[in-house]
């Protein structure tokens, strides 16, 4: 039975991925590595170091660890500026009516996200207290789709990782999320997350009741498929 939620924060609750776009796209420019879209989209849910990593691999570039540092600080600082005017306006449609509901209907609700920033903004939007626990990357350090951010998140509302829900945006958390044993909403384009057990554009109108039992409706349908997969068919023609 599902007890809790474990929200992304970066793409789920606030729309701070276009930040992260805007200062790696910067900190590229100034490299002379090319960044787009496609770049970025592999960067969601991935930390700062390694998407540093992945940045300079693409640009075929390695880095002295001072001048990684440097990179590191100098693209964060972008992105403080960014996100320094946020207010609860730019919370994503629904967010914070489904927190509410998810609350009020008598879920758990923790916080998993990559980022180092993420209390801070959590606050400055107004949702912090609708957290029951908060797991971020001050207290991992392996990156999604690495599953410990989540089963961290769940250890801390004191729940089994098949009692929780994932709500993601980026294809990593999505594995990671699997990789916990949790089931995984994605949220953005069905084609970018194409192993969540459902992908929905937002959470806006989402009653979260409702969802859990439409998730866990589609997870055992996906698992008898798998089994049935498994079991060679006595049924073939001779
Ligand atoms: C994730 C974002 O939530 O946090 C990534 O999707 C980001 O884009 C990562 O790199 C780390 O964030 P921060 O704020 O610690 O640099
Ligand atoms: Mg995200």
């Amino acid at each position: 039975m599902i007890r809790g939620f474990l929200f992304d924060l970066d793409g789920v609750l606030v729309d701070t991925a276009k930040f992260h776009f805007l200062a790696w796209q910067r900190m590229a420019g100034e490299l002379g590595i090319a960044f787009g879209h496609d770049e970025n989209e592999q960067l969601k849910g991935v930390s700062r170091r390694a998407s540093l990593e992945k940045i300079l691999a693409w640009g075929g570039q390695t880095l002295p660890e001072a001048e990684m540092e440097h990179w590191m600080t100098t693209k964060n600082a972008w992105y403080l500026e960014h996100t320094a005017s946020m207010t609860s306006a730019d919370v994503l449609p629904g967010a914070s009516e489904f927190l509410r509901n998810a609350h009020q209907a008598g879920y758990l609700i923790a916080l998993g996200s990559a980022s180092k920033n993420a209390l801070p903004i959590l606050e400055k939007v107004g949702l912090l207290n609708f957290f029951d626990a908060t797991v971020d990357g001050n207290d991992v350090t392996a990156s999604k789709p690495d599953p410990s951010v989540f089963l961290e998140g769940a250890r801390k509302l004191n729940l089994q990782p098949h009692e929780c829900v994932v709500v993601e945006d980026a294809a990593a958390g999505i594995e990671a999320a699997l990789r916990a044993g949790m089931l995984a909403l994605g949220l953005g384009a069905p084609e970018a997350l194409p192993q969540a057990h459902r992908v929905l554009p937002d959470l806006q109108g989402q009653d979260p009741r409702s969802l859990v039992a439409d998730l866990e409706t589609r997870a055992a349908a996906a698992h008898s498929a798998a089994d049935r997969a498994k079991t060679p068919s006595t049924n073939l023609p001779s």
